[in-house]
């Protein structure tokens, strides 16, 4: 009867693995099955296939079908394999050619009517082809301007079973078909707010531009309306253009979270702001089936915003500490682990009691004192340590906002400047050292003889230290912010100065 091979892509997080997609006829009993560890969206393929090839004009066999998916060993998820399983029966009983399908890679899921639907994960897909030797992939057209952001790939889109039919030789008349295009997306990069329009507020200002810096995680505490989400989002806007290796990743996770990407690859830092109802699958990622990557690995190499710390469901903000600590998220499944990229810059703000009133000055708050205390303990003490920068937002005042009228604020791109200047200084500094940023130095190295500060430099610290006003752990993120300080005014190293102005931008919190 016959059989015949193509190739498509299994994606077990941002990893990919080449699948051999083989398809059999033989004249047992009519029938379609799938072997190869199917997950139940593509033990669905079978009934799609089928139905999608009988409405393309192209029918598969009457006789019986075989299709296997190899190595069995690996699992695979999700609709991007219909394509190559419907090109693997068509070439079987010889509609198209053996040999064309044999060279090409396949994605793409295919809807009932035979038009070819843009799947999620073209970019790392088309990737790991590339990387193995293959020169030609063949893509729902939806997805052909993503698959043609891989180098040294001939990229074939197609809007149909019909059209893919044609390309690999049967013998068939176009039919003009509408095809499916993805979701138009708004162009992240002119959106990004700047940071010239906060008014006052000196201290955020400069306690974002420092975070930028020496890339420290930020908690901002204060009242409803103090301006902690608009300080926050401006924060993306004050870090440096994404390296060609973070912005491959960058684009990969969109593309891999069904985001689409456009044209282009993203070469601006995400911003991801989850909202407190999020479950830890949203977080971190997950899902049935496909495994999806979360808010925190889409926030890679850019900003993870939490607003209204508190409110987030402690499982949740726990399944944090996995990449807060590696940088990475592992996804365990019975026969898999994924593991997605999750280096952020996370950003926290709080009210600070559950009415929001407390501390405005106007005595207005209801709480108990009790209430006020659980509020803020609801973010565990593993979380707060890793935040370098904990601050008190306060409101402005209708003075200070007819002060600050006239002046010239500071735009995000003037900051983003120095901050790319103080990162080059700290990267040089820490050249022979496994780290590039301040915030990832640990204390024992910066009390260590390479970096040592002289005793009049921390003199005010070590009197808090022993006055009990710190902690060592609070002691090293002082040293840690200092040092950024430094950094970002161009000197060798903090002077007393900078260590009060670190001691201030931690002063939000206790500990
Ligand atoms: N310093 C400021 N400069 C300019 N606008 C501000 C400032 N603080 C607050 N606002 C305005 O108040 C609004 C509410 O601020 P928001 O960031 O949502 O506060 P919070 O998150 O602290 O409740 C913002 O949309 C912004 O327009
Ligand atoms: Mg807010």
């Amino acid at each position: 009867m016959g059989i015949a091979r193509t190739h498509a892509v299994a994606l077990l997080g941002l990893t990919g693995a080449l699948v051999e997609v083989e398809a059999d006829i033989s004249a047992q009993l009519p029938g379609m099955i799938l072997i190869g560890l199917p997950d139940a969206a593509l033990s669905q393929a079978t009934q799609r296939v089928r139905a999608a090839a009988t409405n393309s004009g192209c029918p598969l066999t009457v006789h019986r079908l075989t299709i296997n998916l190899s190595p069995a060993a690996l699992p695979k998820h999700g609709a991007g394999f219909d394509l190559a399983i419907a090109l693997a029966c068509l070439a079987a009983d010889s509609t198209i050619s053996h040999v064309s399908v044999g060279k090409v890679v396949h994605f793409g899921e295919l809807a009932l009517d035979g038009r070819l639907r843009p799947t999620p994960g073209i970019l790392p897909g088309v990737m790991t082809a590339a990387r193995l030797g293959y020169t030609t992939v063949m893509v729902p057209i939806g997805n052909e301007a993503e698959a043609r952001l891989v180098p040294n790939v001939r990229v074939i889109g197609v809007a149909s079973l019909r059209d893919a039919a044609i390309f690999h030789g049967a013998q068939l008349a176009p039919i003009p078909v509408e095809p499916i295009l993805a979701a138009a997306l708004p162009n992240s990069t002119d959106a990004e707010p700047d940071l010239a329009d906060v008014i006052g507020n000196d201290d955020a200002i400069l306690a974002l531009q420092i975070a930028a810096a020496g890339g420290h995680h930020v908690f901002l505490l204060g009242p409803p309306g103090a301006g902690k989400t608009m300080l926050a989002a401006r924060l993306p806007g004050l870090l440096p253009d994404l390296d060609p290796a973070s912005s491959l990743e960058v684009s990969s996770l969109r593309s891999l979270g069904g985001l689409g990407l456009g044209d282009a690859l993203i070469t601006r830092p995400p911003w991801e702001a989850p909202h407190h109802t999020a479950t830890a699958a949203a977080m971190v990622g997950g899902g049935n089936g496909q495994i999806r990557p979360g808010a925190a690995s889409q926030a890679s190499h850019g900003v993870l915003f939490l607003d209204e710390a508190p409110e987030f469901a402690s499982p949740v903000l726990d399944a944090l500490r996995q990449p807060l600590e590696s940088g990475w998220i592992s996804i365990h499944r019975a026969n898999a682990v994924a593991h997605f990229p999750a280096r952020f810059q996370l950003v926290m703000a709080a009210n600070p009691c559950p009415c929001g009133q407390y501390g405005a000055g106007d005595l207005s708050c209801t709480c108990p004192p009790n209430a006020r205390r659980r509020y803020l303990a609801r973010i565990s003490g593993p979380l707060l340590d890793r935040i370098d920068i904990q601050l008190n937002v306060k409101r402005i005042t209708a003075a200070q906002l007819r002060l600050a009228a006239g002046t010239n604020r500071l735009t995000s791109g003037s900051a983003r400047n120095r901050v790319v200047g103080a990162r080059a200084a700290a990267a040089e500094r820490l050249a022979s050292t496994p780290w590039t940023l301040n915030s990832q130095v640990p204390g024992p190295w910066l009390r260590g003889a390479q970096v040592r500060l002289t005793a009049a430099t921390t003199a005010g610290l070590d009197r808090a230290l022993e006055r009990g006003g710190i902690t060592m752990r609070g002691y090293d993120r002082v040293l840690r912010i200092a040092w950024t300080l430094a950094d970002y005014d161009g000197l060798t190293s903090p002077g007393a100065d900078q260590v009060g102005q670190a001691l201030y931008l931690r002063k939000g919190m206790t500990s």
